[in-house]
């Protein structure tokens, strides 16, 4: 169930019989010569729309600008500062926990957005410790690649040349559902290099062409579309799982 194509009257039946929201989050920044600006975004988005096919769980809209100060060197891409969006998590949260929703869990498809993440739910849990009262929800961080054998699958489909930023896998999960927005280029090196995360010209001298450690060209739409298919399971079997967890009061 996608919560934007839902009315309010179908939302609070929901809640009748799950208190649990997912909440596709990403990042709108380059991704090399071929991939797309919203492959961070996307990637979240196009499985978890996947996995509510299959499976009575309710997809939030997806939080599509992260933490890319980085990539600020390159055309398109936004970003907001860690204040900004630990800020606007908190408010996604208070909105859905206002409106019952106790376990909310965030498909994270940006490593650039962990730590930021992290730090929004500790903002939110310690209102409640200073309180000195139950925060009323538990939150959970769950990256698209570490669904359960995402990223084996990964390392066996692209075995070398993976790397860690326009990676073939991310793109290949894109090609999948966008098809007729596949791009080609030639890439020199084949292989991009790979360094430290810096501010945007240090990573724009560093990289010149956006890609890190990555080999693009590897992506397929069929390799998109295992990955996808195993990690809306991955997805489906991870909300069960936290919608079953206990609460201790
Ligand atoms: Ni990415």
């Amino acid at each position: 169930m996608l919560l934007h194509q839902s009315t309010w009257i179908e939302i609070g039946q929901f809640l009748e019989r799950s208190r649990t929201v997912v909440i596709p989050i990403g990042s709108n920044e380059q991704h090399g010569p071929t991939g797309l600006l919203g492959t961070d975004w996307m990637c979240p988005e196009i499985i978890a729309h996947h996995a509510q096919k299959n499976a009575d769980i309710l997809i939030g809209p997806t939080f599509n600008i992260g933490m890319a100060q980085h990539h600020l060197g390159f055309a398109g891409t936004i970003s907001l500062r860690p204040s900004t969006f630990i800020a606007a998590i908190g408010d996604w949260v208070h909105s859905l926990a206002g409106h019952g929703f106790e376990k909310i869990l965030f498909l994270n498809g940006h490593g650039g957005n962990i730590a930021s993440i992290e730090a929004a739910f500790s903002q939110l849990y310690a209102e409640a410790s200073f309180a000195r009262r139950p925060a009323g929800f538990a939150l959970k961080l769950v990256n698209w690649w570490d669904l359960e054998g995402v990223s084996a699958l990964a390392h066996k489909q692209f075995p070398t040349g993976h790397g860690s930023h326009a990676t073939p896998s991310e793109i290949a999960v894109t090609q999948w559902a966008y098809p007729e927005a596949i791009k080609s280029a030639a890439y020199s090196p084949q292989i991009a290099g790979s360094g430290p995360i810096r501010e945007a010209l240090d990573f724009r001298a560093r990289f010149p062409d956006g890609r890190m450690g990555s080999d693009p060209g590897l992506a397929t739409p069929e390799k998109g579309g295992e990955l996808v298919a195993l990690a809306a399971k991955g997805l489906a079997q991870a909300v069960d799982t936290f919608s079953r967890e206990q609460n201790p009061s």
